[in-house]
C-alpha cells in the first residue's frame, strides 16, 4: 500500500444467483483510491458501476477476492463491524435525493449526524449549515425537499453525504437526474468541496461531460476495468 491510499481491491468479484442461473458481473476488479481523489466510474449501462459503488459503499459483499479499507479487512468483518465502518468512513450520494420529505434541509443534513450519536447537538446544527452555506444554500435551510428544486435537493444529498466527515463518498449519477447546466453546478460544487476538504470521491456517471470534470478516469466495460 503506498502512502495515501485509503482503498485496495484486488480480484474483486460478484456474482448474482446459483447454479445455471449464476451470473458473474465484476469479473476480477483492481483499484487503488487515494485520500483525497475524485475520480469518475464511468461504463455502458449494465457494466458494473452500480454494483461496485455498493460493494465499496459496504451495502453489498463481494463474491471473492479482497476489499480492504483503511487497514480493515471488509471481506472478513462481521456485518456489525462493515455497518459501523459505513457510518464512521463513508457517505453517499444516489441518483433520486433520497431526502426525508418531512425533514428541512438542515434536518436532513444533520439525519447521519444524528443516527450515528442517537441525538441531535447544537455543533451538529451548526456544521450542517456550514455544509449547505457551502452548497450556496444558505437562504433554503427550512425549506423542505418538495419546495426546493432538482439541483438544490441533489446539493442537500451531497451536504448530507458530508455531515460525518467521510474519508470516501461514493455518488451513484448523483447528476444522472439534472439538466446540464444544473449538473455542471453541482459538479462544480462537488469539485470545490473536495478542494477543501480530504475526502475521496468516487462518482459515477454516463455522461463523458460529467467524467470530464473529474481529475481521473475510471472506466468499465462488462465487469472489468479498461481504464483506471
Ligand atoms: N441484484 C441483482 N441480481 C441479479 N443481477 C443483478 C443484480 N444487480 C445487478 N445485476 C446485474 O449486474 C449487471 C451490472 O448492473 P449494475 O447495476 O451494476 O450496472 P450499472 O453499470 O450501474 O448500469 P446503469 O448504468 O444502467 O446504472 C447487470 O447486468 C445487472 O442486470
Ligand atoms: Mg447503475
Amino acid at each position: 500500500m503506498s502512502a495515501g491510499t485509503i482503498l485496495t481491491v484486488s480480484g474483486l468479484t460478484k456474482s448474482f444467483g446459483d447454479g445455471e442461473a449464476e451470473t458473474l458481473v465484476l469479473k476480477g476488479i483492481d483499484l487503488q483510491l487515494a485520500e483525497g481523489e475524485m475520480a469518475a466510474l464511468l461504463g455502458p449501462s449494465g457494466s458494473g458501476k452500480s454494483t461496485l459503488l455498493s460493494i465499496l459503499g459496504t451495502l453489498m459483499r463481494a463474491s471473492g477476492g479482497s476489499h480492504e479499507m483503511l487497514g480493515t479487512d471488509l471481506m472478513q468483518a462481521s456485518e456489525a463491524e462493515r455497518t459501523e465502518f459505513r457510518s464512521k468512513y463513508l457517505g453517499f450520494v444516489f441518483q433520486f435525493h433520497h431526502l426525508l420529505p418531512d425533514l428541512s434541509a438542515i434536518e436532513n443534513v444533520m439525519m447521519p449526524a444524528a443516527a450515528a450519536a442517537g441525538r441531535e447537538t447544537a455543533p451538529m446544527r451548526s456544521k450542517a449549515g456550514e455544509l449547505l452555506d457551502a452548497m450556496g444554500l444558505a437562504e433554503r435551510r427550512d425549506f423542505r425537499p418538495a419546495a426546493m428544486s432538482g439541483g438544490q435537493r441533489q446539493r442537500v444529498a451531497v451536504a448530507r453525504a458530508l455531515i460525518n466527515d467521510p474519508v470516501l463518498v461514493l455518488a451513484d449519477e448523483p447528476t444522472g437526474n439534472l439538466d446540464r447546466q444544473t449538473a455542471d453546478e453541482v459538479m462544480a460544487l462537488i469539485r470545490s468541496i473536495n478542494d477543501s476538504l480530504s475526502s475521496s470521491f468516487l462518482i459515477s456517471t454516463h455522461d463523458a461531460h460529467i467524467a470530464a470534470q473529474c481529475p481521473r478516469r475510471i472506466e468499465l466495460l462488462d465487469g472489468r476495468i479498461v481504464h483506471a
